[in-house]
């Protein structure tokens, strides 16, 4: 005899909010260094971050500052406003405490993506002070670190909504 699977009641989830950082000196992507993080300007890598966020139904907001204390006042603005946090905080990355802090602060799932691949590099772009807070680390794909960014973190909220 054919068996029907019960379907659950489709409780439709609030639209997730993703917020996207870019850190210091990514504002020059495509003319800096292009052998090392690509010809793709920070402008097309927000457009192809907008139409992925559509496709996955995601609210997405993207956030550059060459400065350390304007990235801390956004993250801890997230709080309340994003349901997860992608970020590329470039050289801060490997020096700043008080942007780990206030990732900690906000305790909001963090994705850490870098266009490079640091372990490749010069050994202090080694560290990382993000990566043990962070879900996971997406790094050396170019703008594509971007999108396997958010589609990481669309993946982790789906699977949160689904405990
Ligand atoms: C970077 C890697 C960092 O070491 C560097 O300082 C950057 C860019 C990347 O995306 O590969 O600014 O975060």
């Amino acid at each position: 005899m054919a068996q029907r699977t019960k379907r659950r009641p489709s409780l439709r989830q609030p639209t997730r909010r993703v917020l996207v950082l870019h850190g210091p000196n990514l504002n020059l992507l495509g003319a800096r260094e292009p052998h090392v993080y690509g010809r793709a300007t920070l402008a097309d890598i927000n457009h192809q971050l907008a139409q992925l966020a559509r496709e996955l139904g995601l609210e997405l907001e993207t956030f550059q500052s060459n400065s350390e204390g304007a990235l801390v006042d956004r993250i801890q603005a997230a709080r309340g406003t994003a349901d997860a946090i992608v970020i590329n905080a470039g050289a801060y990355t490997h020096t700043s405490v008080a942007i780990r802090d206030a990732l900690l602060a906000g305790a909001l799932p963090v994705v850490e993506v870098h266009l490079s691949n640091t372990y490749k590099r010069e050994t202090f772009r080694h560290r990382s002070l993000i990566a043990d807070i962070a879900v996971g680390q997406i790094v050396g794909f170019g703008a594509d670190s971007y999108l396997l960014g958010l589609r990481a973190a669309a993946g982790w909220l789906e699977r949160q909504d689904n405990r």
